[in-house]
């Protein structure tokens, strides 16, 4: 293709997110506008006994303090789709029940953000305070559903037992993770502005078009009549794709004092007023013969969720994927606590799923005495091991001997111990990376000028991942423009109907509507100057001409620039409406999609299984007197397709891995068991990877060729990067000190406690 795709392109939007132009929707101030400010319940579960808001009414500035009592026309959005990882179908503040800790049960608006906030800490909630369990107990796990193949959230394939009996080895292991939290650097907000009976809302999103159905559909408005505009999020990771109570509250409080309300929910309240990553338990029993055959897999995912929904995400469906096994049995299972209903956060569940797998997959090779590498070697499979349905394209292996040809891992120390420097202890690990090829449903606008420019318009969002840059990417390539003579325009619920920003799809399905739009400004262009009486196409069968790099040709090489056909036009312009309608996608997901919901096909399809691969290796270093770990070096190598920009690919692959650092040595969201509160919900004391964590990591980008996805063959890697980091890790501190460690994060403590 041509020369825009495929190569380093710096962000098209760079110099306004540095200079401080691009406005983000808490930039938005419309004439007027007060500031909401929430009280967040200081128990998990019980009743509001009462609310005294007397001194809160009388602190200076406070316009109203809002209860269940007194929010007039507060309208919760049920049925729609509620329940799901975006949004909990239980919402606070309509009646006195506390189901969580920190949910909204009063919200002040004032003339300031300051006076805001002094009003809500002057708000006297007292409580009837119930019994709460935060941690989720395995013991009562289920399974939702029918059970056996409902919707393969359980699945056999083959006879476990015989596997077991038949193998050399075995392992039969259980890893957890922890409560994590997103933490994207802007804050969540929601502003909120009612002209009588229109409504708009600037709020950061990752899905406008849910937001706007779901408000809508809420005040049994026409969408029409509401507005929802997100042209920046400063970072998402599965945060922002909701419809939250304090997005909701907000329009009710805005329409309750008669002016536009501003909300910027604090970073402690950004830990319980909207989704996490929840708790899990990670069941594997592997077994294997002499030779490294798999004989049987079984894995068992169970994952924390609320009282009131059953949020699944399914990490048994894609480790079932990974490798070749006769035997297989998988079960998808959820555990209740008092909670908030969990929901995504980047590679949900394959983070979690991917860090028991592939520690196990490593205790089995230890324990057949083989190199782990060959051990995904002799597993490798072209076909989906329960789908029985060929891979798309699969290049597991090539990521493995990439990585290990630049890392040096022929060179390690084949014993546990055996490599030393100094008072250090060094240890090498692998992991595979994976990560589901999500397909939805997309259009997009392109108008075309023959002066030289094109504009882009479709409701899509760049969530920090660089969407701006490739979709001018994606149409300069077709129609033969530079990136910079490309304008796109996103975030806004009216422009064309373009997905969730989630499960890595962006890139693949909304480009690739992009994509289809300006293929048919070729066409359409085409048809038009083979119909006219002169020039170079003039007479032509229309359907035989094409468009590369904005060049229109015959089929016998007769040539024309797009451009120069198009000034021949008397409009000097063309508009265009791509779709990207995948055979997967049934009129039912496309129907979703367009209704404001995650219409996904994939990632396995009656004909195709479609999943990005890569493989990460790890050198740790840990002190033999104090434990410290270290992880000097961090290298991957990854498989996704075509890759649009190789400068934000880098970077979403490599944040992906330091964010995998984060989850194997630092992240986890602490709990107060008694009280049912996250204690460190703060960026303070919630650890994340800095810099000086932070040391070599390498990203080498394979190419791969895989025309069964979407036009473009573009995969998706927003979120691959991030699996199987916690795991080479994990084994790499196994092979430095012989400790097989199965808790997330890894500790100091831990290795001091064997
Ligand atoms: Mo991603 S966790 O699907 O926003």
């Amino acid at each position: 293709m041509a020369q825009t795709i495929n190569t380093r392109v710096t962000r098209t939007d760079a110099r306004r997110k540095v200079t401080g132009t691009a406005t983000y929707a808490a930039d938005v101030m419309p004439a007027g506008m007060l500031h909401g400010s929430l009280v967040c319940s200081a128990i998990a579960v019980g009743t509001v006994s009462s609310i005294d808001t007397s001194a809160a009414e009388a602190e200076p500035g406070v316009v109203a303090v809002y209860t269940h009592e007194t929010l007039p026309d507060y309208k919760t959005v049920k049925g729609f789709y509620a329940g799901g990882p975006g949004s909990a179908s239980f919402w606070p503040m309509e009646g006195t029940e506390i189901r969580y800790a920190g949910q909204p049960v009063a919200y002040v608006v004032a003339e300031t953000a300051a006076a805001a906030r002094r009003g809500a800490d002057l708000v006297d909630v007292t409580y009837e305070e119930g019994e709460s369990r935060i941690h989720m107990t395995p013991e009562d796990s289920f399974v939702v559903g029918a059970g056996e193949d409902s919707d393969g959230m359980v699945l056999t394939k083959g006879d476990i037992q015989a596997g077991l009996d038949a193998a050399a080895q075995s392992v039969d292991m259980t890893f957890t993770t922890p409560f994590q939290h997103h933490n994207p650097m802007e804050m969540f907000s929601a502003t909120a502005e009612w002209r009588g009976d229109r409504l708009t809302v600037w709020m950061p999103s990752q899905s406008v078009r849910t937001l706007r159905a779901g408000i809508a559909g809420a005040y049994g408005l026409p969408e029409t009549s509401v507005r929802v505009i997100s042209p920046f999020v400063g970072g998402a990771f599965g945060s922002k794709a909701g419809i939250t109570p304090y997005t909701m509250l907000t329009i009710a409080a805005a329409k309750g004092v008669g002016a536009p309300v501003r909300l910027i929910v604090t970073r402690p309240q950004m830990f319980t007023v909207a989704t996490f990553r929840p708790e899990s338990e990670q069941k594997f029993r592997l077994a294997a013969d002499a030779n490294g055959k798999l004989t049987a897999f079984e894995h068992i995912e169970i994952a924390q969720t609320s009282q009131f929904d059953n949020v699944v995400n399914p990490g048994t469906h894609y480790t079932r994927a990974m490798y070749a096994c006769p035997n297989i049995h998988t079960e998808q299972r959820l555990s209740r606590s008092d909670t908030n209903t969990g929901g995504f956060m980047r590679a949900p569940n394959e983070m979690q799923t991917f860090w028991g797998l592939e520690s196990a997959m490593d205790e089995l090779a230890w324990k057949l005495q083989m190199d782990p590498v060959e051990l995904r070697r002799v597993n490798d499979t072209k076909t989906h091991p329960t789908a029985e349905v060929p891979f798309s394209s699969r290049s597991l292996m090539e990521s493995y001997d990439a990585v290990a040809n630049g890392f040096g891992w022929a060179d390690r120390g084949r014993d546990i111990g055996s490599m030393t420097d100094g008072d250090w202890l060094v240890g090498y690990g692998c992991a595979t990376a994976t990560y589901p090829t999500n397909i939805l449903a997309s259009n997009a606008r392109v108008r075309m000028q023959a002066t030289g420019g094109a504009y882009v318009e479709l409701a899509a969002h760049d969530v920090g991942t660089g969407t701006y840059t490739i979709m001018a990417q994606i149409a300069a390539a077709r129609l033969g423009l530079p990136v910079k003579a490309v304008d796109v325009v996103m975030g806004e619920a009216d422009m064309p109907v373009a997905p969730i920003s989630g499960g890595s799809t962006t890139a693949a399905s909304a480009g690739s509507a992009v994509h289809d739009a300006c293929v048919k400004i070729g066409q359409q262009v085409a048809a038009r100057v083979s119909g006219m009486s002169d020039g170079p196409l003039s007479g032509i069968d229309a359907s035989r001409i094409t468009l590369d790099d904005g060049v229109l040709r015959g089929p016998e090489g007769q040539s024309q620039s797009l451009q120069e056909a198009l000034s021949m036009l008397p409009e000097g312009e063309i508009e265009m409406i791509g779709e990207f309608r995948h055979p997967a996608l049934t009129d039912e997901l496309i129907a979703a999609t367009f209704n404001g919901g995650y219409g996904t096909a994939g990632p396995v399809t009656p004909e195709f299984a479609m999943f990005a691969f890569g493989a990460e290796m790890a050198e740790v270093r840990i002190h033999k007197y104090t434990h410290e770990i270290r992880v000097p070096r961090l290298h991957g190598a990854f498989a996704a397709g075509t890759w649009l920009n190789r400068k934000t690919a880098h970077s979403q692959l490599m944040g992906g891995m330091v964010w995998g650092i984060g989850s194997a040595l630092h992240e986890v969201t602490e709990v107060d068991q008694p009280r049912g509160r996250f204690l460190n919900a703060n960026i303070a004391e919630y650890l994340v990877p800095v810099n000086a964590d932070v040391r070599e990591v390498r990203v080498q980008m394979l190419e791969e060729r895989d025309d069964y996805v979407n036009p473009l063959g573009v995969k998706g890697i927003g979120e691959l990067g991030i699996v199987g980091t916690a795991a080479a890790i994990g084994n790499a501190v196994y092979h430095a000190t012989g400790q097989r460690l199965t808790s997330l994060p890894i500790r100091m403590s831990d290795l001091l406690r064997s």
